[in-house]
Formats: C-alpha cells, structure tokens, sequence
C-alpha cells in the first residue's frame, strides 16, 4: 500500500512514516523545511520537500500517483491564528481537492478532540484552532470521500503502550504520538473503517482489538 502522509516530519507524522516503512509499506509525504528531508531518509524514508500553504491542488496532486490513502496530520502547532487557518483549515481543503484529482478514494485526518481544554481558561487563539479544526472535520465529513477523522486526546511524547481507547465517543484524556501513529497505521489497514469519527485517548483495549471493534459489516 502507499501513502502519503501531509506533515510527515511532525511528532506523529515521523512516527507513523517510521511504522508503515518498517512493516513494508511505500511512503511519501510532505515536509517543509529542507534538513527534515535529511532525517526521514535517515530513516530510510522518501519524502518530498514542500509548503502546504505555497501548493494548490493541482500541484498537490501531482505529488500523489499511486497513492492508496492520504494522511492529513500536519498542524500549525503555536504559529498563530493565520498559520493555523492557512494550514490545519486552508491545508485540508487543498488536500481534499488534491486526493479528488488524483483519484484517491481514502483520507484519514488527524484533528482533535471539540471539547479539549475548553474547561480551562484558554486564549483566542486557542480557541480559533479548535473552531478551525472543526469546521475542517465537517468539510471533510460531508464529501463522498471514504474518509476518516481520527480525534485524539493530548498528545505526549511518553512511549507508546499498544493500549488505547477508541470510540465515537471520549472523554478527553491523553494518549502518546506511538500510539496515534500505531492506531493510524492499523486504520490505514482496515479500510472497511470509513465515514467514521474516532475519538482516541489512553485505555485498556490492544489497539487491534480496539481498531477492529470498530470495523461495522
Ligand atoms: N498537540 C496536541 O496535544 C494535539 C492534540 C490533538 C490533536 N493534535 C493534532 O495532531 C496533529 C499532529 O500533531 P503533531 O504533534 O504531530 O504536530 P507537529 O509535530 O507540529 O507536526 C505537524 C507537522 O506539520 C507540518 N507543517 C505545518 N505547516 C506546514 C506547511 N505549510 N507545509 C508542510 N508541512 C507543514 C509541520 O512542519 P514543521 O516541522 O516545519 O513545523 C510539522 O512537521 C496536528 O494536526 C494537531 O493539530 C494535536
């Protein structure tokens, strides 16, 4: 299988790139800044250099051939409330376009949990990420796409556990990067998993068991 991983320098980008070359799956990405490029091949993975914010569709696209499933994870983190429209909410909208063009049925998306940290005191800014980060996942939710948002909880760079909770449903807790790349991963390989929105924090549930709960025939 091949995928295409948008952020694949990031905190789960890497990870998951890292996990799907090492079970012998063919990865592709982007990342923006150049000595990146140097540490994923490192890795022994390719990538291609590029900024989301510079590529329309069409150039996207051409980035894309034999791509199975686009995977959306890159985020502007703390760059702002202009970064983070042009990237997690502009960003999607490019992709969605770009997958179309190239013929690419499946995207997972890496957004976040609606309620995370509302209950403390945060900043606009904070708040504009997850009003954007919404408005993304119901955009993407309402092509025919065969997509998938993924919500998970705080991420931490803690090592994975192999062991999460995985529903519909959450309430927001935290969960390691290993583990949201190892649960990518094994959705990446559950296709019959789409048109779902999966909430992901730390829990009791093996991520195969919990992944496969999900599977609806
Ligand atoms: N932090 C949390 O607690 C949390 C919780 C739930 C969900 N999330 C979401 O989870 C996702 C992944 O998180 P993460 O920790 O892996 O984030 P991350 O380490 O910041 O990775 C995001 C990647 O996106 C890349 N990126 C940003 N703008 C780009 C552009 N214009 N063109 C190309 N690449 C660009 C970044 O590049 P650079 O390396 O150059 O910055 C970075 O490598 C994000 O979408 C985030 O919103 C985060």
């Amino acid at each position: 299988m091949k995928v295409f991983i948008v952020g694949i320098a990031g905190g789960v980008g890497s990870r998951l790139a890292r996990l799907l070359t090492a079970t012998g799956d063919q990865v592709d990405g982007l990342y923006r800044r150049p000595e990146q490029g140097q540490h994923l091949a490192a890795d022994g993975i390719h990538a291609t250099h590029g900024d989301l914010t510079r590529l329309d569709a069409p150039a996207l696209a051409a980035l894309l051939h034999d791509t199975d499933v686009l995977v959306f994870t890159a985020g502007a983190g703390g760059e702002g409330t202009t970064a983070t429209t042009a990237i997690d909410g502009t960003g999607l909208t490019t992709a969605i376009e770009a997958v179309r063009l190239a013929g690419i049925r499946r995207l997972l998306l890496v957004s976040v949990f609606p309620e995370a940290w509302r209950h403390r005191d945060v900043s606009d800014t904070f708040e504009h990420y997850i009003d954007v980060k919404k408005k993304a996942d119901a955009e993407l939710a309402a092509t025919d796409l065969d997509w998938t948002i993924l919500r998970p909880a705080a991420l931490t760079d803690e090592p994975g556990t192999d062991h999460i909770s995985l529903s519909p449903a959450l309430t927001h807790t935290d969960i390691t990067r290993d583990d949201v790349a190892a649960t990518l991963a094994k959705l990446i390989h559950t296709p019959q998993i789409h048109h779902q929105i999966l909430e992901l924090a730390q829990g009791p549930d093996p991520i195969n068991n919990a992944v496969h709960r999900q599977t609806r025939t």
